[in-house]
């Protein structure tokens, strides 16, 4: 098995066996932005009554100061990752009981779960979808989502946070252009391409090695594109002409042609609301995943303030915070992303 993709089908014996310290494989199936699998473990098992207690710390040296300053949506990867340990560790039949944040919003440690026995057995077919998950940044059907998927996704969000589609043409070509115009942003400021560049992985060997980051294979990059794309990613290469050619106007293409673009945000933006977003976030694709459906966060558009704003305008938005854009719906099959080996404190 390649290196770094043997955790999507590891064994479930394997949290049988070795008890709680497995059920962190499951954690880090979570996505997170340029898959920088922000995280890191500390657990303590009681090994007479197998139950314990796991803490999430936020591994800062894995955050992009330059894409996302404030850190945001690191948190909200780690949110996703404590969603799959949750559902994981009811699926193995213990009571997770999460304390987000026990230090205060300072502290780097994100969460204490601590974890009982429990005579009940989770949600088989959520869990079984933390392993069939993954972006998808392929084509989408044209084919709309029905009435009752759509029924069934927007009664996930807690108070405290909204869920929006858009299926409308004008207002998803809106959306469109807003990223179009984020990415090329992006791609024009030094320090951000300099970032995007230090977590792209050119070949397969590097893919192998570090096990993180955007390989080409993810971005569905193939062919003679895959060998011109490091020559013109480099951050000193001026020629944007192509780098138009490879992502932007692709990109743009493929949003119009999906039939849903959606918005997930929050009523506040703190790091709670944030952790708690990521958990939505991710059970939203424990549950499309479950149904076939395919997400593809689109978040440059709201990491650059000017096009933020517009995504406000195009979702209505008064003072919500958007945490993930995506588009959603059908589509054919996508690679998994590779996973570090787990890292404990
Ligand atoms: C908060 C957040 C923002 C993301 N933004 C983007 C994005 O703008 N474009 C993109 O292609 N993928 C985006 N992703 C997807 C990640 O790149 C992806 O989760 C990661 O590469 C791991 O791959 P996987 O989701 O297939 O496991 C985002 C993920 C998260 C959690």
């Amino acid at each position: 098995m390649d290196e770094g993709l043997e955790l999507w089908v590891k064994a479930e014996e394997e949290v049988l066996e070795k008890g709680i310290r497995s059920l962190v494989n499951y954690a880090v199936l979570a996505p997170s932005l340029y898959n920088t699998q922000p995280w890191k473990f500390g657990v303590t098992v009681e090994e007479e009554k197998d139950e314990g207690l796991i803490q999430l710390f936020f591994d800062r040296s894995r955050g992009l100061p330059f894409i996302d300053p404030t850190f945001k949506e690191m948190y909200i990867g780690l949110g996703a990752a404590l969603e799959n340990l949750v559902v994981a560790a009811e699926y193995f039949k213990y009571t997770p009981y999460v304390n987000l944040l026990p230090e205060g919003e300072k502290s780097d440690l994100v969460a204490n779960v601590e974890l009982m026995r429990s005579l009940r057995e989770g949600d088989e077919v959520l869990f079984k979808a933390i392993s069939g998950r993954r972006t998808n940044r392929g084509p989408y059907e044209s084919r709309p989502l029905s009435d009752e998927v759509v029924e069934k996704l927007m009664s996930i969000p807690p108070e405290g946070l909204e869920l929006q589609f858009i299926t409308e043409g004008k207002v998803k070509d809106f959306i469109a252009s807003a990223v179009k115009g984020a990415l090329k942003y992006q791609f024009r400021n030094k320090e951000v391409r300099n970032e995007i560049y230090s977590w792209m992985r050119f070949s397969g060997e590097e893919a192998a090695v570090y096990r993180d980051g955007l390989s080409l294979e993810t971005l569905n990059i193939s062919g003679l594109k895959a060998r011109i794309f490091p020559v013109v990613m480099k951050p000193k290469a001026v020629d944007l002409f192509h780098l138009d050619f490879f992502f932007v106007r692709n990109i743009e293409k493929l949003i119009k042609k999906t039939p849903v673009i959606g918005l997930l945000s929050g009523s506040f933006n703190t790091r709670k609301t944030q952790l708690i977003g990521g958990r939505v976030y991710e059970r939203l694709s424990l549950v499309a995943t479950n149904l076939g459906i395919s997400f593809h966060p689109l978040n440059a558009a709201i990491q650059v303030e000017a096009y933020k704003e517009q995504v406000r305008d195009a979702y209505m938005l008064l003072d919500e915070e958007p945490f993930v854009l995506f588009r959603m719906g059908y589509a054919g099959p996508a690679s998994h992303s590779r996973r570090r080996p787990l890292e404990f404190i």
